[in-house]
């Protein structure tokens, strides 16, 4: 029998990070990526699912289009949460990251206010900042998703200003002081692996490695797409049109969407190819912006 100096208790600090989730299972989380269209294998949801649980950012890297960017889309989509994104590239500082002051806007004031009466401080107050990505998601009331696309494209300058945010969840801005997050951000990050990331970062992060899917699990991706499709050619069909689709259309326009690399309907792929499904200029003037929009999230969520 273990003597009470001997037996194992749970560290206060192991306590404090098993927030609540969402999700109460890896099972039921990646029922939810589903409905939102997304389908992971084991390892990815349980690498997402522990992202969740211990709020740690989530470091996925992977070849180009194995759904490192979409992961993050999906499990805001499954949250019904507000997705920031900041996307990386080569010389992305701090004004495009962070936060830059509204110069022109300073500009205007100083002039309306003409007798130069301008307090220094009121022209350095929230009002004349451009909250970017990284300020808006600490400054969030309700707890978003926050992706940082394709971290090794920023230099590594900016990847050691980002072990700070990811560290403290804070950004201090000089002139205003310290704004620290009322709720964590779920942070995923992706990588091509252009270029090895930092241990100092890796250390802040969960890590899961996308490799490409298993044969069912592609058939299954791209049976998605095919019944995104046909829910939103049966759409169309329930339109005054002057020609609904038929069955060719539906394929002609699936080869298309797969021509261009879709493999799942969006706006943008939608309208680039509508032209497979409707072939009355009438027709595609009636489906445009708003309805289209709705056809497409109707059609996913179908
Ligand atoms: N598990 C999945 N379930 C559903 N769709 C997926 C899945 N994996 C990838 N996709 C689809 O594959 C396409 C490419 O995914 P995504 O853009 O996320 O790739 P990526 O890894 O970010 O690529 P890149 O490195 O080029 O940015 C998207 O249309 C996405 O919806
Ligand atoms: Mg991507």
């Amino acid at each position: 029998m273990s003597s009470p100096a001997t037996r194992v208790k749970t560290p206060v600090a192991l306590r404090r990070y098993a927030p609540s989730v969402p999700f109460a299972s890896i099972d039921e989380l990646e029922s939810a990526l589903a409905r939102a269209s997304y389908l992971p294998d084991r390892g990815l949801a349980t690498a997402l699912y522990l992202s969740l649980k211990l709020e740690k950012p989530l470091l996925l890297e992977g070849e180009a289009g194995v759904g490192k960017t979409e992961a993050a889309k999906a499990i805001a989509r499954a949250l019904d949460a507000r997705l920031i994104r900041l996307q990386c590239y080569e010389g992305l500082d701090v004004a495009h990251a962070v936060y830059e002051w509204n110069y022109a806007r300073q500009l205007l004031h100083i002039r309306a206010a003409q007798e130069g009466t301008v307090d220094e401080s009121e022209l350095f107050g929230p009002d004349f900042l451009i909250r970017r990505p990284l300020l808006e998601a600490i400054e969030a009331e309700e707890r978003v998703v926050l992706l940082i696309d394709e971290i090794d494209r920023a230099d590594e300058e900016f990847e050691a200003f980002l072990l700070e945010v990811l560290s403290d969840f804070q950004i201090t801005v000089p002139e205003l002081g310290t704004i620290a997050a009322k709720q964590r951000p779920y942070v995923i990050l992706t990588s091509n692996r252009t270029r090895e990331l930092h241990d100092a970062l890796k250390r802040r992060c969960l890590f899961h490695w996308i490799g490409h899917p298993s044969l069912e699990r592609e058939i299954d991706i791209v049976k998605l797409l095919a019944a995104e499709a046909a829910a939103f050619v049966a759409e169309l069909r329930a339109l005054d049109l002057q020609k609904p689709p038929g069955l060719a259309e539906t394929i002609d326009w699936a080869q298309a969407l797969t021509a261009l690399g879709s493999q799942e309907l969006d706006v943008e792929n939608v309208q680039a190819t509508l032209g497979s499904v409707l072939k009355y200029h009438e027709d595609l003037l009636s489906v445009r912006d708003e309805t289209l929009a709705g056809l497409v999230a109707s059609a996913r969520a179908r």
